[in-house]
């Protein structure tokens, strides 16, 4: 920029500033000698940014409190009593400061910092895992001197160390910034990693005997700006030069953290976060970062396959469709279209969940399709006026009516416990085992399964203090299935009472799965006269359905009463599977569809609060899968109807003329890459009544709740994940379990016919009269206690000794 396009810009702010009221925010200051305007409160590390200079750091992270531990952002700064030394991640702008961010003496401070900071560093870069993309290797060499005066031996420790599962640790590279430690105690809530010992000692390490065992681990590793900090499952996998990457979006569950997808050599071998204001603030969870193992397992189908003589037996694409499609005529002319039901849909993209949309009601004529499989709540929840991520993570209260966050959608939890903790928000919970959240919670109410609406009309009544922080602002209720073992019903009636006690309060649906929001939107959701999950299933079992259509859905694992869903894959009269890899329901499929999978397809999800972004397709398909609007397409055309697709991008252009909401939430996506919401028109749930049995004192309510590590395929296809999903115990009171003189046993549990003996332990976190299970673990199968027709579940529960 010239002097004279200076004077100009000058001249015309000035002229402006006649009528303008002067910025009470603003902050004129200069960076090496070009004036700037600052924001008041704004670091200088961050204003030198803004004015496009860049001051070299390690410990200061946008997202977290700065420290000014590592001094590498030393800059020259003159506030009107001369030039001084400046940690600039610690000090705020102030009026007509002169900053110098490259001088002569802010240089020979950064070179003397650096060569400080490599006197111990083993400049192992060869072998080390972020050689390539180091923040300490890359300011060596942009703002380092060049060589060292230090000529002793380095220190030497023991290396790596593995503290989890995931990460390794080599503390001769740690340069003790504080990042990890700041991330796992500010950010996460698990302050599992410390710094120890004094001075020129001091070493990061984990308590002995505890692992860093947090959900959350491999953010770490992404923030640590040397390799101090690895990941397992991409140890010594690639280098950043042999690296190729694409934008995308994690959609293991809803939230729909921002991620990079990185390969090399046409494989997937690195997520990474990308710091999205809306939702995921640069963070992911491990499931969500680490399952990328899965798309390479070799339990991936890599070709079609057909039913012969009873048994699957690899065929031609050609062959499998025209099965397909003759199973489907076959049914269409013994039972009619309404004899024919889509199970599923959730784990693909939108594009996908269009076209099979289109395909069950346009081309087959059948309304029994449904995304969910009788674990989330009905997808009418999606009517009630929505929320955002933002919008709940700024409320001044948040009201909790559901899972536990932290299992089920751990950023979503991160951002939640992010505002509590700030005291930005209060958090209002309603729970029947103590949460991820509850530490954080105002108020943390306790119910019985069942219960729910009595306790949301005790809260609302019985406490001036609770209704006081309901008028102190926003209020938004996060709602989802806290319970496998429980219809939705009280939960529905209690969301009902506090939408009507709380007027403008909003809504965030926490469903699980990663693009239900999305499928449901799409089409993938039950319509007028349709069946939805359960009903379907209900209606296989009784052998009324000629022909399920089961696309990225395992019943077996993913319907909490197995029983029934053995049934209906026993009962249904054929099967039709579309899936990425092998699965307990493929047992009963009588064709086998190879379906794309994250990263091999491109296209767009739509997250639990509506945000539509894009994923992307990175590598190729294993074998010879398809995406899964590919597959409708064909199955389409077999059956007489041209669905017009020929390639992905026909399929986007398609939603956004056709479906409400998505022809805004697309178009801007060619300009911003985190979306928009698309409000769709979903009608209102209805009103509920719930009748509860009364529970006899000698049995127990069931809960049955999510874990992060389950038998979900991409856990339990993913080797580094594989082992965290523990094994099946019971959880009781510790006062039940004396009572049951079970401590340290197993329990037989019984509901009806069914009993399970599972090994039990005791959790205060669990209401006295309830027993908690985790749903789909390793270990005991215990889907069989859950029935799917009942409000709520008792079950008896009696020792069987060691
Ligand atoms: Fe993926 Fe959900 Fe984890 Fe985010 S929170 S990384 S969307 S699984
Ligand atoms: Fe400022 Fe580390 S970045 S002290």
């Amino acid at each position: 920029m010239t002097d004279t396009t200076d004077t100009t810009d000058t001249t015309d702010m000035a002229d402006s500033a006649v009528d303008a009221p002067p910025d009470p925010n603003a902050v004129n200051v200069t960076v090496n000698g070009v004036p700037h305007v600052a924001r008041k409160g704004q670091l200088v590390i961050e204003a030198a940014a803004a004015a496009g200079e860049y001051i070299p750091r390690f410990c200061y992270h946008e997202r977290m409190t700065p420290v000014g531990k590592c001094r590498m952002c030393l800059v020259e700064c003159d506030s009107g009593r001369g030039p001084a030394v400046t940690v600039s991640c610690m000090v705020p702008v102030a009026p007509d400061m002169k900053i110098e961010t490259a001088s002569p003496l802010a240089k020979r401070m950064q070179e003397g910092v650096l060569e400080l900071l490599l006197a111990n560093h083993p400049l192992d870069c060869p072998v080390c895992d972020k050689g390539g993309e180091c923040p300490l290797q890359d300011q060596s060499f942009s703002h380092g001197a060049g060589e060292s005066r230090y000529i002793e031996e380095k220190r030497h420790y023991e290396k790596p160390i593995p503290i989890s599962d995931l990460v390794f640790l080599d503390q001769e590279r740690c340069i003790l910034c504080d990042r990890c430690t700041r991330f796992a105690d500010e950010v996460a809530g698990d302050p599992l990693i410390h710094f120890t010992h004094r001075g020129n000692n001091t070493q990061i390490q984990t308590f002995p005997d505890e692992p860093f065992s947090s959900y959350f681990s491999g953010n770490t590793v992404q923030i640590c700006p040397v390799g101090a900090l690895t990941a397992k499952p991409y140890r010594f996998k690639a280098r950043p030069w042999d690296i190729e990457q694409d934008e995308s979006t994690c959609t293991t569950c809803a939230v729909g953290c921002r991620t990079v997808i990185q390969s090399s050599r046409d494989e997937v071998v690195r997520y990474m976060g990308v710091d999205s204001e809306p939702v995921n603030h640069g963070w992911m969870c491990d499931r969500g970062r680490f399952n990328f193992e899965a798309v390479k397992s070799d339990q991936r189908l890599l070709a079609p396959a057909v039913r012969k003589l009873d048994q699957l037996v690899e065929t031609s694409w050609f062959e499998a469709l025209d099965t397909a499609t003759t199973m489907i005529q076959d049914a269409l002319v013994a039972g009619g279209p309404q004899s024919i039901a889509v199970l599923g849909g959730a784990r693909g993209t939108n594009e996908d969940a269009y076209a099979l949309a289109r395909l069950a009601r346009e081309v087959i004529g059948t309304s029994n399709i449904y995304c969910q499989l009788g674990d989330g709540l009905p997808l009418s929840v999606l009517g009630l006026p929505r929320a955002t991520i933002a919008e709940a993570a700024s409320a001044s209260t948040i009201i909790l009516l559901g899972a536990d966050l932290k299992e089920e959608l751990p950023v979503l939890y991160l951002r939640l416990r992010g505002a509590a903790s700030k005291r930005t928000s209060k958090i209002i919970e309603f729970t029947s085992k103590t949460s991820g959240l509850t530490p954080y919670a105002w108020k943390s109410i306790s119910y019985e399964p069942g219960t729910q609406p009595t306790a949301v009309a005790v809260t609302l009544s019985d406490s001036s203090t609770i209704t006081n922080q309901l008028a102190t602002g926003n209020v938004v209720i996060v709602v989802g299935k806290a319970n496998l073992a429980e219809g939705a019903e009280p939960t529905l009636a209690a969301l009902a009472a506090l939408l009507k006690a709380i007027p403008g309060a909003t809504v965030l649906p926490a469903y699980r799965r990663g693009n239900v929001v999305g499928a449901a939107q799409l089409g993938l959701a039950q319509s007028s006269g349709g069946m939805h999950g359960k009903q379907i299933i209900a209606a296989a079992s009784e052998g009324k359905i000629e022909c399920l259509i089961l696309v990225g859905a395992d019943p077996l694992a993913d319907f909490p009463d197995t029983a029934q869903a053995e049934r209906a894959l026993i009962n249904a009269k054929r099967v039709i599977m579309v899936d990425t890899n092998v699965s307990a329901s493929g047992a009963w499929a009588d064709v086998v569809l190879p379906a794309a999978a994250y990263g091999e397809k491109s296209g767009t999800t739509t997250n639990l609060e509506g945000r539509v972004t894009r994923v992307a397709k990175k590598v190729s398909p294993a074998g010879t899968s398809r995406p899964d609007w590919m597959i409708a397409s064909e199955l389409a055309l077999r059956l007489g109807t041209d669905l017009g697709y020929s390639n992905v991008d026909d399929v986007t252009a398609s939603i956004a003329g056709n479906v409400a909401g998505y022809g805004e939430a697309i178009a801007a996506l060619a300009t911003t890459p985190d979306g928009i919401v698309a409000l769709g028109d979903i009608a209102p749930p209805a009103p509920v009544t719930v009748t509860v049995p009364e529970r006899n004192g000698y049995e127990y309510r069931l809960v049955v709740g999510r874990k992060l590590y389950d038998n979900a395929a991409g856990t339990r296809l993913s080797p580094s994940l594989v082992g965290l999903a523990g094994t099946t115990t019971l959880l009781l009171h510790p006062l039940d379990l004396d009572r049951l003189g079970a401590a340290g046993s197993s329990v037989r549990v019984t509901a009806g016919e069914i009993s399970v003996i599972v090994p039990v332990a005791g959790d205060e976190g669990v209401l006295r009269g309830t027993a908690w299970l985790p749903a789909n673990r390793p270990g005991v199968a215990i889907g069989g206690l859950i029935d799917s027709t009942k409000t709520v579940i008792d079950v008896k529960i009696e020792s069987v000794g060691h």
